[in-house]
């Protein structure tokens, strides 16, 4: 079957709405969500703050639509929990550093982790980093992130066991898409240049092959942030489906049209799309480093699943880590 009509099909394959997560008691554990002010990570967050949580972090880079979104929660209904809000630029790797310090000096045990943040524009856009903020916020920053709070998920899990869910194993949850299905093909790969080619503004498809690649390599990278992380570590690459958000918000004319007309037809409302963050988050999963879509574990794409030997992976990773380095001072090897 063509590429194209194996993603359509993943996708409408992928879209019910009858979705179940279990209840899970979190008291005494806590919880990050990035990019919780808004879509699916908001809901996430609430849903998970109904599961008594001792802490929640909203993790936004707008302070002021985090504490309303800390509000929202909190008048929630079966939510104790006070919702704090930190801040995370994920166009900025300072922040993103910065951010990750302050979880290991503030955080003396972190169970869940949400790596959720994460855009689509129809406008090629470069960060103060210099890069082109699609691929630094959803793949660079997020793979970065994912790395840095691995080791603090891990240090956790070696704390004794709590009274509530004693076998609960802390879980490292990271937003992708069905999306990395459309990709065929990765320009640069061979040559050590996928960012640079991701960097020009004459190959920028934003809300197309722009966003698509960079959720692909994210979903390259998630066996090497599971490995990071460790056996004791639940790592899950996520699907939220086709899920109606903010995420589209700077699209115009006739593209509003067309993603009103499929939201109408398909789209799950944010409180569904965010099942199956939280289901990745609090299920005790048979491994890491799994990819999950509509509250199951599934098969993520071929060029993913034909990565067996991790070369795909090794070549986008030399390429990152030598951005990181350059531009976030820090050295992440594979
Ligand atoms: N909606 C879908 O159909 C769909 C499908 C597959 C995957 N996803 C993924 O699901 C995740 C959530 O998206 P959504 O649909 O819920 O969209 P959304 O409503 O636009 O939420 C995105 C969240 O990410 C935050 N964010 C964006 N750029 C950021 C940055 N530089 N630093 C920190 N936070 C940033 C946003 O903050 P601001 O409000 O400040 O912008 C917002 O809180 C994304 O990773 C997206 O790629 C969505």
């Amino acid at each position: 079957m063509p590429y194209k009509t194996r993603g359509l099909f993943e996708f409408m394959r992928n879209q019910p709405t009858q979705l179940d997560i279990p209840t899970t008691d979190l008291t005494g554990r806590v919880v990050i969500v990035t990019g919780s002010n808004s879509g699916v990570g908001l809901e996430a967050a609430r849903q998970l703050a109904q599961m008594s949580p001792d802490r929640l972090i909203l993790a936004v880079r707008r302070p002021n639509a985090g504490r309303e979104a800390a509000t929202s929660i909190a008048a929630s209904s079966n939510v104790r929990v006070k919702p704090e809000v930190w801040t995370l630029d994920m166009a900025s790797f300072a922040s993103v550093r910065a951010f990750a310090a302050r979880c290991d000096q503030e955080l003396a045990r972190l169970d869940i982790f949400v790596a959720n943040a994460g855009m689509s524009s129809p406008t090629y856009k470069q960060t103060g980093d210099g890069i082109e903020a699609i691929t630094q916020v959803n793949t660079l920053s997020t793979t970065l992130l994912a790395c840095l709070i691995a080791p603090i998920l891990a240090r956790t899990a070696t704390l004794p066991a709590l009274a509530k869910s004693p076998s609960f194993k802390p879980h490292l949850t990271i937003v992708t898409s069905y999306v990395h299905y459309l990709v065929a093909d990765l320009p640069g790969l061979n040559d050590g240049t996928v960012f640079q080619y991701a960097n020009n503004p004459k190959n920028f498809n934003g809300i197309g092959s722009t966003y698509r690649t960079s959720k692909l390599i994210l979903m390259l990278n998630i066996p090497a942030i599971a490995a990071k992380a460790g056996p004791s570590v639940l790592v899950t690459a996520v699907d939220p489906g086709h899920v109606a958000t903010n995420i589209t918000r700077e699209l115009k004319g006739v593209m509003v049209f067309v993603v009103g007309v499929l939201n109408k037809m398909y789209a799950r409302s944010p409180e569904d799309g965010a099942k199956p963050l939280v289901w990745a988050s609090v299920a005790p999963l048979p491994s890491s480093g799994l990819y999950s879509s509509s509250c199951k574990i599934t098969k993520p794409s071929e060029m993913v699943m034909s990565d067996k030997d991790g070369s795909k992976n090794t070549a986008v990773w030399r390429e990152m880590q030598v951005i990181w380095k350059e531009k976030a001072g820090i050295d992440v090897p594979l």
